[in-house]
């Protein structure tokens, strides 16, 4: 069934924004459960997921199932108005099955085993494990698939989060058997590979192996395919049990939970399955970055299938555990964070989890209903946050709709960090953050899209360092520019192709056009090495990290190093190509010199909402919601854009506007 037509919980006219969290009933007594539905219903809760770690309870040994506690649970759900995201329970097998069947566990790259004793201790291509999660999936459908609690369908937990990687040898026959389908003949893998180095010639597949440990560094092309097909593999498996849950209910939305930049799953392939994309959150209140780093987030989720909604799945109410040091959220900011994800488009705001466990290794992990109960500070924050959103309900078919985009890849991600590369140290992580920085401030959001996509819509597109990319998604950027797009473009781009083979020539590849200069070698800097730049007009800024050894050739340049051995060379070129306009980065500019580069296209040079602030837009038809944040603990002003309706207060607004310490506001208003 198309996304078209599978009907989505979210994202329609009428339906509400979503609120609730995980709900593990299995943890406590049944006479709890009704308080729980009680309290949920005084929290405004509407959407709850259970039963992500339910197996051991659900089929105590192998083909005996019990599900009417389950059962019992969603008829009080259903009695109170509560909707169910039923979750298959498969990242978590019973010790029963890992006692039974040893090849379920993972096996790491020295071949030691994982046990059991936690979660996710699965090989997702164990024949065992498969036909024990789908005989798990069938009967969990079965069973309370039709029940009228059920709105969505959530599978397994955060795919591939604790083991990513797993060595065993149902893998090496798996991962042999993807490489033939890719490559064919064993001479075309040894070509793809660039097997002549270091004699790693294969003569039959029979001797190909994951990438277990080797004395040192291992084949960059052999590790990024092992990347891609372990993305493969596990979606594999998630289609496997989408097919079993859809067969059985044509009519309700699936799902699984993502984790925004997360680096093992290709989440751009696995969105497009998706009839709803979700995402498990969980920024450092500690960190001054976090609210960047949570508008990336979001942004990034939102864009991985342009045409499904998208919801916070999880995120914690106050604190997690698993930091070192659990630094919680400043009281009142957590409102601000929901605020923050609703207003680049969230149509659920959920949390890890409804109530804190009393045992395991999350008993101090914060949850909704906290372990003091109602009297707790969080249980008020979780109730008033709640009671706004059932007010905000219009809100659920309005889109986002940005007017720049950040090129992004998976595969470019898994090879630009690949082993033995010039810099080390060059993250996408880092990468992102240099070049969006001082975009989000003056930016409300950004999409996210691949280098093939279609890019017209937009009106600029950064790139950061996109090292690897095929011809084809290099002609697609840059006949976006010939058609009048503009581009920023940073160094260490269009370096290699698919097969992570260096692009001979000056460096670039089927990026040449849009650089401007020829670059001939490179240059990681030492740490703490600053050069200067100077700029056409004379203004100098500084530059860190990285630069290009390059030469000018049809770019105009508008920015040199100023000191250093390279002093001279170019930092920054414009290329007019075709309608468009293509500025290339050749170091790592400072935010001042990122400033100056943004204000060069209309575009990008927006003034922005002001230090600490975010201002959103979401759109409907002729109906326009302005969402303002306050993202820190001290009063704000901003200025809205139109006067309009402050929906949470019910009053007439415009002009300047100011908002409380973590203050939001949502103003409506009609376009034209
Ligand atoms: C993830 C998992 C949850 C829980 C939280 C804790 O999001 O999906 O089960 O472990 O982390 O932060």
């Amino acid at each position: 069934m198309s996304l078209d037509t599978s009907p989505s919980p979210a994202g329609r006219a009428g339906d509400p924004v979503y609120y609730g969290g995980d709900y593990n009933p299995e943890q406590w007594p049944a006479s709890t459960w009704r308080e729980d539905v009680r309290l949920m219903r005084e929290a405004g809760v509407n959407l709850v997921t259970v039963g992500v770690f339910s197996w051991a309870r659900l089929e105590p040994q192998e083909g005996r199932f019990d599900f009417a506690w389950l059962r019992e649970v969603l008829d009080l759900l259903e009695g109170a108005g509560i909707g169910a995201d039923l979750a298959t329970p498969t990242a978590s097998p019973p010790p029963w099955a890992a006692t039974r069947y040893e090849d379920l566990a993972p096996v790491d790259e020295r071949g030691a085993r994982y046990s059991h004793g936690s979660r996710q201790a699965l090989c997702v291509v164990s024949p065992n494990y498969r036909r024990l999660a789908l005989a798990m999936t069938t009967k969990l459908v079965d069973e309370l698939g039709h029940h009228p609690a059920v709105r969505m369908f959530h599978v397994h937990n955060e795919y591939a989060c604790h083991v990513p990687y797993c060595y065993c040898d149902h893998h090496a026959a798996s991962f042999r058997a993807w490489l033939q389908r890719r490559y064919g003949t064993v001479e075309e893998l040894n070509e793809a590979w660039g097997t002549a180095f270091w004699s790693q010639g294969y003569s039959s597949y029979e001797e190909v192996l994951p990438p277990r440990m080797t004395p040192t560094f291992g084949n960059p092309a052999q590790l990024l395919d092992y990347k891609r097909f372990t993305s493969d593999a596990y979606l594999e498996q998630f289609l496997e049990e989408k097919q079993v849950l859809r067969a059985a209910r044509p009519d309700v939305p699936i799902t699984t939970n993502f984790m925004g930049l997360f680096k093992p799953l290709d989440y751009f392939a696995w969105a497009s399955h998706l009839d709803v994309v979700c995402t498990d959150n969980y920024p450092d209140p500690g960190d001054p970055d976090s609210t960047a780093h949570s508008a990336l987030h979001y942004d990034l989720v939102r864009s991985l299938n342009k045409s499904a909604p998208w919801l916070v799945m999880e995120q914690t109410t106050q604190r997690v555990n698993w930091r070192a040091h659990n630094v919680p959220k400043a009281p009142g900011q957590m409102r601000a964070m929901n605020y923050q994800a609703l207003g680049r488009g969230a149509a659920g705001l959920l949390f890890f989890q409804w109530r804190a466990s009393r045992s395991g290794a999350e008993k101090f992990h914060s949850a909704m209903l906290p372990h003091s109960g109602v009297d707790a500070p969080g249980w008020a924050e979780v109730v008033t946050l709640g009671r706004e959103l059932a007010r905000l309900g219009r809100l659920a078919p309005a889109r986002v709709q940005a007017e720049v985009a950040v090129v992004f890849s998976w595969p470019n991600w898994w090879a630009v960090e690949g082993v033995a590369q010039p810099a080390q140290d060059l993250t996408v992580q880092g990468q992102l953050d240099w070049m969006l920085r001082s975009l989000y401030q003056r930016l409300s959001t950004l999409d996210f899209c691949q280098p093939g996509e279609d890019l017209a819509p937009y009106k600029a597109i950064v790139v950061p360092s996109l090292y690897l990319l095929s011809d084809a998604e290099g002609a697609n950027l840059v006949s976006y520019v010939e058609g009048g797009g503009t581009a920023f473009i940073s160094f260490w781009s269009g370096i290699v192709d698919e097969r992570d083979a260096v692009r001979l020539g000056p460096y670039g590849g089927p990026l040449r056009p849009l650089m401007g200069c020829d670059v001939l070698d490179v240059a990681p800097l030492p740490e703490g090495q600053v050069l200067e730049v100077e700029w056409e007009d004379g203004a100098r800024t500084t530059a860190t990290f990285w630069a290009d050894v390059a030469v000018e050739r049809d770019g105009k340049v508008l920015a040199r190093l100023a000191d250093g051995p390279w002093a001279g060379r170019p930092a920054v070129l414009a290329t007019a190509h075709g309608a468009g306009t293509a500025y290339y980065v050749g170091t790592r500019l400072d935010q001042a010199g990122m400033a100056r580069l943004y204000d060069l296209a209309r575009a990008t040079a927006s003034p922005g909402p002001g230090p600490g602030t975010e201002r959103t837009v979401r759109r409907d038809g002729a109906d326009r919601y302005e969402l303002l944040v306050n993202q820190t603990p001290t009063e704000r002003e901003v200025q809205l854009t139109w006067p309009g309706t402050e929906l949470l207060s019910g009053a007439a607004v415009s002009g300047r506007h100011s908002l409380r310490p973590w203050g939001a506001a949502v103003v409506h208003s009609k376009e034209g």
